[in-house]
């Protein structure tokens, strides 16, 4: 098993496989770290994921993550996918995923940014109807995602929508029926997060609470066995609430 790193410390101006400069790290977690990158020749910016080795270390997740993305490719929703460098860090070897830099931010620092720290009901049913849109051609395809959270969800506003990309795919193998009722849940469980969570719950309006079902699994299966049917009922349910 490769030696345990918690960061690869790569400063900005770092050289980085063939052809790109290490500008910024913007995320980290327990499996790597992404880093903000530029294509020395073309100035193109990317990012670069890159695994600790001790995670990765046959570079099973990288390969099988890649080939989701790139089996998805056509889905507006998913991070586009450029190719993977074998890399040598610290001694270590190990793989970084190149793929597009997504614009805008994560949706759990947006949310943050908002007063009281949640979005208003109105605005989080739009970012839920974006992320349903969303993930609808995923579901489609046969597929899932397999850990949407705010942190997965990158969001940029644009004009009277959303732009949102979903990073940080998950294979956990087929089938996929339970993955993506999962999905569905997690799904649902953003946009109880964009409202404030569990704080704020009791005063939400009822069109919201409907939707949350108080997060009890048996009942968003029972309302929302498929992202069609949620789909739908975003799109015609009738307001009792002044909004
Ligand atoms: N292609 C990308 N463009 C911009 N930011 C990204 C990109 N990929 C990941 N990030 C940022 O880095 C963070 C960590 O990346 P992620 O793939 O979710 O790794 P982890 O498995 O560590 O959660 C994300 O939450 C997001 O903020
Ligand atoms: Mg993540």
């Amino acid at each position: 098993m490769p030696k345990k790193i918690s960061s690869f410390e790569l400063r900005p101006g770092r050289k980085l496989g063939h052809g790109y400069v290490v500008q910024s790290l913007i995320g980290k977690g327990i499996e790597g770290e992404v880093y903000e990158i530029k294509e020395a020749d073309t100035g193109i910016h990317r990012a670069a994921k890159i695994y600790f080795p001790h995670c990765d270390p046959r570079n099973q997740r990288s390969i099988r993550h890649a080939r989701k993305l790139d089996a998805l490719r056509r889905c507006p929703i998913v991070l586009l996918y450029h190719h993977s460098e074998s890399l040598t860090i610290k001694g270590l070897r190990t793989t970084a995923m190149i793929s597009e830099l997504c614009p805008g931010e994560p949706l759990g620092r947006w949310i943050e940014r908002h007063s009281g720290k949640r979005l208003r009901p109105y605005i989080a049913l739009q970012v839920l109807y974006h992320l349903v849109l969303g993930l609808q051609p995923i579901h489609r395809a046969g597929e899932y995602h397999g850990d949407v959270h705010t942190d997965n969800i990158m969001i940029e506003p644009r004009g009277v929508g959303f732009s949102l990309k979903l990073v940080d795919f998950y294979d956990w193998g087929k089938p996929a029926k339970f993955k993506q009722n999962q999905d569905i849940r997690d799904t649902i469980n953003v946009f109880y997060d964009c409202l404030g969570g569990r704080d704020h719950y009791a005063k939400l309006p009822p069109e919201a609470k409907y939707i949350c079902a108080g997060l009890k699994h048996n009942l968003i299966q029972k309302r929302f066995p498929n992202l069609g049917k949620l789909r739908q009922h975003l799109e015609e349910f009738q307001w009792e609430t002044v909004v």
